[in-house]
């Protein structure tokens, strides 16, 4: 198969694009499906201030990559989640890359700085390990945000991910999170605006440029997410995909193109009624936000 681009010898064949490319033409690529993602849905301007939340692995490595390349001022923030071996190393290769690409670094240590872990500040709440993790992460991504005054939070999650969390919202219906299922979430109610640049590209496409650039990324998983329902949602996807190449990007962006207005009222309506936590400040549904209470209990469980 040759190269798409320079009719060389293709490394890298995408059955979703009928193509094949070499090393140097997929780096290319991916660096254009980012740009085309920032532009079509206008994610951030040139001379703002990026905050990319990056984890160590391959997603969230690759788009600090690719923005610096791209000219972005973009800063990195890592969260020490406490979750044993696990945050060790992935600290471990986010710090390897910020020193290698001379990029600066924000660290916010859970257990140093907020005084609990994801292990047991999720037992304390009586809340399951990936959603305890997930709200701390908005919220602290977030915060980092305001404190450094960045105008936008970038994160890593892939098309692979955005189709899969789209199929379980299908599946049970889940207007709310339907109608916030985008690629960029606009400022506002003291959030900064959030956008996922890397929505058109693919798991296995983020692995490849790692591997092409030379980026050292942890490739374990989580060992708090096995048994997650995520996770059977991508092995679904990826079989419908294996049968039906495009079928995954087509359910995802015709979903944004045909129906995700459909279901803006709702969301828009849920966040209307926010108000300020009163422990933080944060946007909340309730009297405190779901963070503060987190904590709160994780505290006293430790003391
Ligand atoms: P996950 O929640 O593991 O699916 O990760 C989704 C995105 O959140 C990643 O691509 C990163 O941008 C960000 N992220 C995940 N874990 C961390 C972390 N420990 N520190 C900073 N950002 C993270
Ligand atoms: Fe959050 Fe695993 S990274 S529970
Ligand atoms: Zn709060």
């Amino acid at each position: 198969m040759k190269c798409r681009r320079c009719k060389g010898p293709a490394v890298i064949e995408l059955r979703r694009h009928n193509a094949g490319f070499c090393g140097d033409c997929f780096v290319h690529h991916c660096r254009e499906q980012v740009r085309r993602a920032i532009d079509e849905h206008r994610m951030m301007a040139a001379g703002e201030r990026v905050l990319v939340a990056v984890s160590g692995g391959k997603d969230s490595l690759a788009l600090w990559d690719i923005l610096i390349e791209l000219g972005y001022s973009v800063d990195g923030l890592y969260l020490g989640l406490g979750i044993g071996e696990y945050s060790a190393s992935s600290g471990d290769h986010t710090r390897a890359f910020a020193a290698r690409r001379g990029a600066h670094l924000i660290e916010i240590d859970l257990p140093t700085d907020l005084g609990f872990d994801i292990p047991n500040g999720s037992r304390a709440a009586k809340r399951v390990p990936c959603s305890a993790c997930g709200l701390s992460k908005r919220h602290l991504f977030n915060q980092a945000a305001v404190d450094g005054g960045y105008d936008v939070v970038a994160t890593g999650h892939n098309l692979d991910d955005e189709a899969a969390v789209l199929f379980g919202n299908v599946l049970r219906w889940n207007i709310e999170y339907l109608g916030r299922q985008l690629p960029v979430l606009a400022a506002g109610l003291g959030f900064v605006r959030k956008v996922k640049p890397l929505v058109r590209l693919g798991e296995r496409e983020m692995a490849a440029y790692c591997i092409l650039r030379g980026i050292d990324y942890i490739v374990e998983e989580c060992p708090m997410a096995e048994g997650n329902r995520h996770l059977a949602y991508k092995e679904a996807l990826n079989d419908i995909e294996e049968r039906s190449p495009g079928a995954k990007a087509a359910f995802y962006f015709e979903f944004l193109e045909k129906a995700s207005h459909l279901f803006q009222a709702t969301a828009d309506a849920t966040r209307a009624e926010l108000r300020p936590c009163s422990s933080c400040g944060s946007a909340t549904p309730g009297d405190t936000c779901a963070f503060c209470k987190l904590r709160a209990r994780a505290g006293a469980a430790s003391s």
